[in-house]
């Protein structure tokens, strides 16, 4: 299926590292009519369109997306699969918003045949805004793990996923116990981590749901498997952090906890880490953790403002997410524009290159796929989205007075959202495609 070698040509953006406020040249690579050259599902080659054209075996057949960003699949790095139908629910902050709206739409997981339609439409949803990865929460029930991967891997998508461990502060019909929630995810891990490209990660929901004994399990698995993810949330809202200080009173701080049972390390992500302490910060680095920016979800559960400018500073890894159902869209062209106001309100002004980083290389980097994915270079997986920077009337007029690749991306992450993504490409086939 993937066999077939094929040209892709259109402007081709993708960044080598961190382009940070200047953008220097080195940190990304830029062809304004350039080309790609898939085969087997992968990149053999990428470069200007007529070096790359050279390249091919002739009669290869040519998609040709001139006037169209290529660039790489969007990375989400932290979002909950189960909270699809919940979006846009109001409530008064987090822990309110929990009660009331997302365990009982996660009690309708415990049903298989709710797992699969629901996995089946989120799917299609990333795919539909150009995400080709995500870092994703099941529910406590392994079986929605199960339908998940199931639906990622018949369309050969590169998902982490876990199952939510939960044992208390919760209704019984969601509870897991620190025994079962452990030997749960050590099956899930052994049936699915690193089949195809699907990747595991012990998922505890957050450390006011987990008793010590399941967090002790958490570490438990992180230990005996090295190589899987751990995912969690962090010091997002305020009523949560002072509830951690209660529920743990000998930790020094909320991260403290996670880091007191063996949760921190390279391909441990954290969504929020929005009310972190310089210690903290330093913690996080010296342990190679993420954070998960989610700017949607802090604006709308009220949460707070994530200081982006100074978690780059400070060298935390950052990736960028969306955070459905707290969050309020799966673009992650809209998730830029509100990361970029939220970081602005805090003093950092984002170049739009360096939002472009987060969303796509940070994203590999977070989870530890840099070696696959977040980049176009020769021998990365073929997974690509096509951008229109003229999708919309309004942004067809203001791509008109735009003078350079910098405009273009600002005004896509400002005014783009799925109608600005023509197409979405999956080992290298075409997985989404708006119609014209
Ligand atoms: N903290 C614990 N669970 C959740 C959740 O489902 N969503 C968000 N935004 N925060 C959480
Ligand atoms: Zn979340």
């Amino acid at each position: 299926m993937n066999g077939g070698a094929r040209l892709i040509r259109g402007e081709l953006l993708y960044c080598l590292a961190d382009p940070g406020d200047e953008g220097s040249k080195e940190s990304y690579v830029h062809h304004e009519d350039g080309g790609l050259l898939i085969q087997m599902g992968r990149i053999v080659a990428s470069g200007s369109w007529v070096e790359v054209v050279a390249l091919a075996p002739a009669g290869t057949p040519q998609e040709d997306y001139s006037g169209r960003l290529i660039v790489p699949g969007f990375i989400d790095t932290h979002i909950h699969y189960p909270q699809t139908d919940i979006i846009a629910s109001p409530g008064h902050g987090l822990l309110d918003w929990l009660e009331r709206y997302t365990f009982p739409a996660e009690r309708r997981f415990a049903d298989p045949a709710v797992a699969e339609e629901v996995a089946r439409f989120f799917c299609d949803e990333l795919l539909r805004n150009g995400t080709t990865t995500a870092q994703v929460f099941g529910t406590v029930h392994p079986g929605s793990v199960d339908a998940l991967f199931k639906e990622a891997r018949s369309r050969q998508m590169a998902l982490v996923a876990g199952k939510v461990m939960m044992d208390r502060h919760c209704p019984d019909f969601l509870s897991d116990t620190a025994q079962s929630a452990y030997d749960d995810s050590r099956r899930l891990i052994e049936g699915w981590h690193g089949l195809g490209r699907l990747r595991y990660a012990i998922t505890p929901r957050f450390a006011v749901t987990s008793s010590e004994a399941q967090l002790e399990a958490a570490g438990a698995l992180a230990r005996e498997f090295p190589g899987v993810g751990i995912h969690s949330h962090l010091a997002e809202n305020l009523a949560e952090v002072a509830w951690v200080r209660q529920l743990f009173p000998w930790s020094r701080s909320y991260l403290d906890v996670y880091d007191h049972y063996g949760l921190l390390r390279p391909q441990a992500i954290y969504a929020h880490c929005i009310h972190l302490d310089e210690a903290d910060r330093a913690r996080m680095v010296a342990t190679g953790s993420s954070a998960a920016f989610c700017p949607t979800s802090n604006l709308f559960l009220g949460s707070g403002l994530f200081d982006l400018g100074e978690a780059l500073t400070s060298g935390v890894r950052v990736g960028v997410a969306t955070d459905v159902g707290g969050g309020t869209s799966f673009s992650m062209l809209r998730t830029l524009g509100a990361a970029y106001q939220v970081a602005h309100l805090k003093g950092y002004v984002l170049p739009a290159l360096r939002a472009f980083y987060l969303a796509t290389l940070a994203g590999a980097e977070a989870l530890g796929l840099t070696d696959e994915l977040g980049t176009l270079e020769v021998g990365k997986a073929a997974d690509f989205v096509v951008l229109d920077p003229a999708a919309t009337p309004l942004m067809a007029r203001r791509v008109a007075w735009a003078e350079s690749l910098d405009e273009r991306l600002f005004l896509l992450l400002t005014l783009g959202d799925d109608r600005a993504v023509a197409a979405t490409y999956v080992l290298g086939e075409r997985a989404w495609r708006r119609e014209p």
